[in-house]
């Protein structure tokens, strides 16, 4: 998927706005080398920056990255994917936010052996992802209403694991996992056309198979069955999001 940097930054502020305490949660300290996987436009990498001269993000797309270097010039942000980390047992921390659900299932395992790997022994990971059920009203409505229009939905880009699947995935990889929790976390959207903006920036690959001139119908769709499962309330959209967050430890 290719992301649209400035409309992620103007309206999907919440993303990293509602996860900044896991900043709190990794503890950076002062002199730690700290690397932010999956940075994005990385406004949590500079806040962990504010703690360590040590911080740097990766992410694997460009614009995203484009958007981070313009934003925070000094901060070190270099092109790598989470399954191939150019890292060598370097970092005392990882930290990431809203990135590894990106991830799929089948090459999870790659990511948290190639997260481990950037981490010295004793170095520790702080991560947030959607989980288990993450979402489910909204992307149940978008594939109802591409179902109703004559399509089938394209594919389901995300993993969103429960806490035994990640789990063991972190632990197979040689991460001790000390916190793993699973919890609701319904999330506003901005504006009348919250949800649609939010199904055309992240549900592209649902959507792909509706034709352009189709897709104001499916949308509208979207609404009535997201309306119907609840999820328009006291006059804003909300999302239902679900986290994942663990803290881990290499072995
Ligand atoms: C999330 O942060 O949970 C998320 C963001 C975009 C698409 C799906 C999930």
């Amino acid at each position: 998927m290719e992301w649209d940097a400035d409309l992620y930054e103007s309206s999907h502020g919440f993303v990293h706005e509602a996860s900044a305490d896991l900043v709190e949660v990794l503890g950076p300290g002062e002199g730690e080398r700290v690397l932010d996987v999956g940075c994005g436009t990385g406004h949590l990498t500079a806040r962990i920056a504010e703690r360590t001269a040590g911080a740097v993000g990766v992410d694997s797309d460009p614009a995203m990255l484009a958007e981070a270097r313009g934003e925070y010039p000094d901060l070190p942000a270099v092109r790598a994917d989470a399954r191939r980390l150019p890292f060598e047992a370097e970092f005392d921390a990882a930290f990431s936010n809203a990135a590894l659900h990106w991830i799929p299932e089948a090459d999870a395992p790659a990511a948290a052996r190639s997260i481990a790997g950037a981490l010295v022994p004793g170095g520790r990971l702080a991560a947030e992802l959607g989980g288990a059920g993450n979402v489910a009203g909204v992307v149940g409505a978008v594939e109802a209403a591409v179902r109703e229009a004559g399509h089938d939905p394209g594919p389901n880009p995300w993993y969103f694991p429960t806490v035994g699947e990640y789990a063991s995935v972190l632990e197979r990889a040689g991460l001790e996992v000390r916190r793993a929790r699973l919890f609701d976390r319904p999330t506003p959207l901005d504006g009348e056309d919250g949800l649609r903006d939010w199904v055309a920036m992240f549900g592209e690959s649902l959507l792909a198979p509706v034709p352009a001139d189709e897709r104001a119908a499916v949308l509208d769709g979207v609404e009535e069955r997201a309306r119907a499962a609840g999820l328009y309330r006291d006059g804003e959209w909300v999302a239902d999001y679900r986290r994942l967050r663990v803290v881990a430890v290499r072995e």
